[in-house]
């Protein structure tokens, strides 16, 4: 085992890249026998750099100092996949995935650390096959999660899929990363809800659940992506949800007591019905006369508006909710609605696969296991009302997230948490802000925030990827357990182990690799 690696390093360095032409001739030449026309693009190609910016949903990635391919591959099927990892690994290249493109830190698309290297985008396979039947859908990876949701209503009124608001969101790293959306109160996350997967290994063998085995299967549901094997497809529960749901957002300000009614929130997000999901979008904005803080309560309940009013009445008299804030609808509007398309916008927008959301950001999160006092939220508005300010999205927990163990797939935020915060920045390039500035009041007001969210570790998204919490050394191929627990620990708490165990089992040569995989034990 251990000479057999030691071979590989030191074949790794004597392959003779002097230029992309040669890993691009190379490539070519090994993958030439399955390589179908416009599916291989180098950068002279014109189609080049549209096609790499087509799924580049951070803009701070796509200016022209980012590191870049040296080609990309857009595979049709399972055999183009399995035929680019096979000669990757054969030819020493390394690769990157990219399903949805919707990595924070880019790294689907980017890489710091390990030039040259390949993306293999995943965006032509996107097949999704309902099985209303069996209550069960498959889907391949490069379909976003608002193809999937528009399939399975087309199939069912009363069928829907507990995954991702934001609908541009590729199935591939969603799911492989977790999975939240309005209805995990209800039913837990995308990756509770996946009932098998496909898999190509770094000896380009397809996999499905029984064939890679629980170890494998447990890992890659929640355990991030591109440290396992190029995932080809996830097969996921659908649930049920009514004929007609209700959604609200309504917004308080610093004048109509935003600050207390939060603070109740806190109390009551986490532990009132669970057919109810109510988050919050709190930003500094200006005022008529001063500047102020919004807090927007955006929720969608599984059932009607008078259910609805009877819990926020008893539960939550503090929000003030009234008939007129409630809007009914089909499971799918509310979709829509969650993930802020105009109202009447016909779900066949889902079909365009078209982010919502295009900027230059920043992001991180925190958990929260006690309440936050006022006087703590009037600190957190003190930093939201200088310039460059991020806003922040809290996202209660509770219901069945509290229900499902911490070790049952790697995702580890369970019971205790009251909510997620995620912090974000966002920027243009034409503004008179430099990214510096917002980076640096994110960062201001994550110091700030340490005081009042989980802690030992202080746990984080893996999906809401954040390099500023440690890296791999470069090709990942040599990080110390204890470095990479800096991350992984925060990422997966006590699951992290378990993870690295699996990874060196399952891709002893750490082929999978990026800035924050799951690195094998040395
Ligand atoms: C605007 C926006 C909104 C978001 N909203 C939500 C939300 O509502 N809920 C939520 O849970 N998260 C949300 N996220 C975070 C999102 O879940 C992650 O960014 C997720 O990784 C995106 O998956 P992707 O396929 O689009 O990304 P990609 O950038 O394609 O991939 C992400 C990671 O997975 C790897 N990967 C991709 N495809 C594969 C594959 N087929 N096999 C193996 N590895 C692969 C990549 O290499 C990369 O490491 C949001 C992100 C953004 C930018
Ligand atoms: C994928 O396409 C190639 C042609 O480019 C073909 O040879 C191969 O059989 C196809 N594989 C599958 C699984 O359809
Ligand atoms: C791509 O363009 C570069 C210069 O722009 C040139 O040197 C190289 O030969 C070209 N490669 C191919 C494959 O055409
Ligand atoms: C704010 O709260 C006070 C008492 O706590 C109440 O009298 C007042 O009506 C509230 N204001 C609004 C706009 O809800
Ligand atoms: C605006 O701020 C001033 C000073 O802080 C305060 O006196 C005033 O009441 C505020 N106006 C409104 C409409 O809240
Ligand atoms: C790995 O790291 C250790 C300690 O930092 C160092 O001694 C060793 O040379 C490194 N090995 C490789 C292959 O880089």
């Amino acid at each position: 085992m251990l000479s057999s690696r030691f071979l590989f390093f030191f074949l790794l360095s004597l392959i003779p890249f002097s230029s992309s032409n040669g890993i691009q001739d190379a490539f070519h030449g090994c993958i030439s026998s399955i390589l179908a026309p416009h599916t291989f693009f180098t950068p002279n190609d014109t189609a080049f750099i549209p096609l790499l910016h087509s799924r580049a949903i951070n803009l701070r990635f796509t200016t022209p100092s980012t590191p870049k391919p040296d080609l990309i591959f857009t595979p049709l099927n399972e055999t183009h996949i399995q035929t680019a990892v096979i000669c990757a690994k054969k030819l020493g290249i390394h690769l990157r995935f990219r399903s949805g493109g919707h990595d924070y830190e880019g790294i689907s698309y980017t890489s710091v650390m390990d030039p040259p290297f390949v993306v293999i985008d995943l965006s032509k396979m996107r097949a999704v096959n309902v099985d209303v039947a069996g209550n069960s859908v498959w889907a391949e990876v490069g379909a976003t999660i608002g193809e999937v949701y528009y399939w399975v209503a087309e199939k069912s009124k009363t069928l829907g899929v507990p995954a991702g608001i934001c609908t541009s969101l590729g199935v591939g790293g969603l799911v492989t990363g977790g999975g939240y959306g309005a209805m995990m109160r209800k039913y837990g996350i995308a990756a509770d809800n996946a009932l098998d997967a496909k898999i190509i290994n770094a000896n380009g063998e397809i996999l499905d659940r029984k064939s890679m085995g629980e170890d494998v299967f447990w890992a890659i549901r929640g355990g991030g992506g591109g440290s396992f094997g190029a995932i080809v497809s996830w097969k996921l529960k659908l649930v049920p949800v009514p004929a007609t749901v209700t959604v609200f957002d309504v917004t308080r300000t610093l004048e109509q007591n935003a600050t207390k009614t939060l603070y109740k929130w806190q109390q009551v997000g986490n532990e009132i019905d669970q057919d109810l999901f109510a988050r919050v979008i709190i930003k500094a904005t200006d005022g008529t006369t001063n500047r102020t803080i919004t807090t927007t309560y955006n929720a969608l309940f599984l059932g009607g508006a008078n259910q609805l009013l009877e819990i926020t009445n008893r539960k939550f008299p503090e929000l003030g909710l009234a008939k007129v804030d409630c809007i009914e609808m089909s499971w799918i509007e509310s979709v829509l609605f969650i993930a802020g398309y105009p109202r009447n916008t016909p779900p066949s927008v889902l079909l365009t696969g078209k982010p919502t959301f295009l900027n230059s950001f920043k992001a991180k999160s925190d958990f929260v296991k006690t309440p936050i006092s006022e006087t703590g939220l009037e600190g957190i508005w003190k930093i939201l009302f200088e310039k460059e300010s991020p806003f922040m999205i809290w996202n209660p927990y509770g219901g069945k997230m509290s229900e499902i163990p911490e070790s049952s797939i790697p995702f580890p935020h369970r019971k205790g948490i009251l909510f997620k915060i995620q912090y974000v920045t966002t920027w243009t390039d034409s503004g008179s802000e430099t990214e510096s500035d917002h980076v640096g009041v994110i960062q201001k007001l994550y110091k700030y925030m340490g005081q009042y969210v989980s802690m030992n570790p202080r746990e984080a998204y893996v999906n809401y990827r954040d390099l500023d919490l440690g890296m791999n050394d470069k090709n990942g191929r040599n990080t110390s357990f204890e470095k990479a627990s800096l991350w992984g620990r925060r990422y997966f708490k006590d699951n992290f182990k378990r993870l690295v165990t699996i990874k060196t089992e399952f891709d002893p040569n750490n082929f999978f690799s990026h800035e924050q995989s799951i690195p094998i034990l040395g």
